[in-house]
Order: C-alpha cells, then sequence, then structure tokens
C-alpha cells in the first residue's frame, strides 16, 4: 500500500492532483486513516506491532506529500518567471517632450520682474462674486461700465445672486484691500472672460493686475513702474509707448497705454512702424474704492494697473493673431519653438 501511494504522490502533477491523493490517503476517511481506527479493535500485542509501523507510514507519506508540493511549487513559479519575463534590452517608444507654454512662459517672467520690484501675489476665484468683479469696484448694478464687460453670467442661485467668470483681474484688488492692512503691493496674475473674439480678443484671456497702497503715492510712481516692468520684459532699447487718457469707474484720473509696433502680414514688431496695440488699463485708485473696503483716502492713496499678458506675449514674439495660442496646434507652437 505504501508504494502504491507513493507512486500516486510522485506522478502527481498538478496541486489539485496532489491534494486528491492526499485526503484519499490521510484525510478523515482516507485509507490510512481507516486503518487507524481498526486499531482500537487490536490486542495489545496487535497494537504494539502495527502501531508504530502505521504511525511511520503515516510520517513518510506527509513528508512526502511535502516534497512533492514543494516541487511543484517550485515548477509553477519558474514557469511564470519564464512567461512573465521582460526583454529590458529591448528599445524604449520614445516619450514626446513636453515644454511650457508661451503664455506660461510670459506669467513666470512677468512674476519675476515684479517680485524683484518688492510686489508680492495674490489670488482670487475665476468665477467671482458680481461684488468683488463689480459693485465694489464702483460699477453699481445699473452702471453702464458693466455693458462693455461683455460677462459670461451663471445661473442664478436661489437667493437670487448670478456668479460671473471674472470679466479682470481687478477684483482682487477689492480681496486683498479687505483681508489685509496697507501698505499694499501685489499683483495678480491669472485667467480672465469676456464673450469676444477676434485677433487681438479671445473668450478667455490672461492678465495681471497691480495695486500699490501706500502714503504719499502719486502717478509718477505708476508710470515709472510700467516703463521700468517694458524695459526689463522686452529687451528693446527703444519700446515706444503712449499714455492717453481714458475711464474706469475704480481709478481717477485714469489711462490707457499703447506699445508702437507694426503689424506685417503674420508678424508684428515691436519698435517699427506707426501702429499702436493697447497693453493696460491703470489709473489712481478711486477714493470711493478706498473707502469701499474701509481706507480712509485722505491717509491714503494708491494706482493700479490691469494688463493683458496675452497681448504682451504677441508683442514679445512678433505673433499678430492672439487665437494662435489657445488653438493648442503642435505644427504652430513648434514653428515658433515653443515646442520640440
Ligand atoms: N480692469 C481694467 C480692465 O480690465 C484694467 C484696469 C486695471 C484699469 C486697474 C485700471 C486699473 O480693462
Amino acid at each position: 500500500l505504501e508504494q502504491e501511494i507513493l507512486d500516486q504522490i510522485t506522478s502527481a502533477n498538478t496541486i489539485e492532483t496532489l491534494e486528491n491523493v492526499r485526503v484519499s490517503a490521510l484525510g478523515k476517511k482516507g485509507q490510512v486513516s481507516l486503518m487507524m481506527r481498526e486499531l482500537g479493535k487490536m490486542t495489545p500485542e496487535e497494537k504494539k506491532e502495527f502501531g508504530p509501523k502505521l504511525n511511520a507510514l503515516k510520517n513518510s507519506l506527509n513528508d512526502a506529500i511535502a516534497d512533492r508540493r514543494e516541487a511543484l511549487e517550485d515548477e509553477i513559479l519558474n514557469q511564470r518567471l519564464q512567461s512573465e519575463k521582460l526583454d529590458i534590452t529591448l528599445p524604449s517608444v520614445p516619450a514626446e517632450p513636453g515644454s511650457i507654454h508661451p503664455i506660461s512662459q510670459v506669467i513666470d517672467e512677468v512674476t519675476e520682474i515684479f517680485t524683484e520690484m518688492g510686489f508680492s501675489v495674490a489670488e482670487g476665484p475665476e468665477i467671482e462674486e458680481d461684488f468683488y468683479n463689480f459693485t465694489a469696484l464702483n460699477i453699481p448694478p445699473e452702471h453702464p461700465a458693466r455693458q462693455m464687460h461683455d460677462t459670461f453670467y451663471l445661473p442664478e442661485d436661489k437667493d437670487g445672486n448670478r456668479k460671473v467668470l471674472r470679466t479682470h483681474t481687478s477684483p482682487v484688488q477689492i480681496r486683498t484691500m479687505m483681508n489685509g492692512k496697507p501698505p499694499f503691493r501685489i499683483i495678480a496674475p491669472g485667467r480672465t472672460y469676456r464673450c469676444d473674439s477676434d485677433a487681438t480678443h479671445t473668450p478667455m484671456f490672461h492678465q495681471v493686475e497691480a495695486l500699490v497702497v501706500d502714503k504719499d503715492i502719486n502717478m509718477g510712481h505708476l508710470k515709472w513702474c510700467i516703463e521700468e516692468f517694458c524695459r526689463k520684459f522686452f529687451e528693446v532699447d527703444n519700446v515706444k509707448t503712449r499714455f492717453r487718457p481714458s475711464y474706469f469707474p475704480f481709478t481717477e484720473p485714469s489711462a490707457e497705454m499703447d506699445i508702437g509696433c507694426a503689424f506685417m502680414g503674420d508678424e508684428i514688431r515691436i519698435g517699427e512702424g506707426d501702429d499702436w496695440l493697447e497693453i493696460l488699463g491703470c489709473g489712481m485708485v478711486n477714493p470711493r474704492v478706498l473707502e469701499n473696503v474701509g481706507l480712509d483716502p485722505n491717509e491714503y492713496q494708491g494706482f493700479a494697473f490691469g494688463m493683458g499678458l496675452d497681448r504682451i506675449a504677441m508683442l514679445k514674439w512678433g505673433i499678430p493673431d492672439l487665437r494662435d495660442f489657445f488653438a493648442a496646434d503642435l505644427r504652430w507652437l513648434k514653428h515658433y519653438g515653443f515646442a520640440a
């Protein structure tokens, strides 16, 4: 019997068959177990003879099964190692290298220039409350300036309030002044939205807001600050600039600034020709805005400007159509060296 079972064990070539052999020999109703039970009916002499023999049989079978099981498991592992082998010498599929979008490059560069001048960076939400985007900036609900903003409105909430996609970065002025104490010296770069699209307008665009509030701030500070920025950013000696009087409800007096350039077919050149591209609106913070945020206009004055980051990117790289920046056309990005 022993040899018979041992043969079954060696010829079992799966874990399952081996288990079946084990159950039929050593399981509760297995051949060996049944023989063990017979022991009870035997005479003491017989017990002395068969007891140890049966125990030895049981042990040797257990050992044989354990050995076989180990061998089978090794075999399975070896098969897996064979079939799951990776050839690490195969050449890899090259990954397309990513690159920083030109507008992100401009944001980084602008931030660097202004932080060197002592500004810190402030932030606000792109989905903005009407109060910060308009009312606190001295643009009350029926003010005609609201029409000029081509605002994207969100659906009314249950209280009848409509949030907006911020039409400019100026709401960050209000958030900054309401959350801190003067002096303020901040810039706020980010995305802005207006329902508008042509060669120099896209529905989503980028601005950087700047706000300085302190004692004895005047328009000379504003002008120097912007011109110093242009010198550093454009790295062109002969940047032509022009300030035009303008109107914003939140600044008084207000101005807009243009950069002299030439639109030439698919090229735009800075410091040449007699075209102008508007890049920013600016002015002295309206005393009413200071009052809205709880500051005394007799004690504090400020200047602010909001600059179109996409516009200065167009000028920097001579790209005449703003919409190309957001077309996600890899050929265009490669052509201008923005992607490898
Ligand atoms: N928020 C204005 C705009 O988007 C620009 C501006 C900013 C003007 C700050 C004055 C002061 O048109």
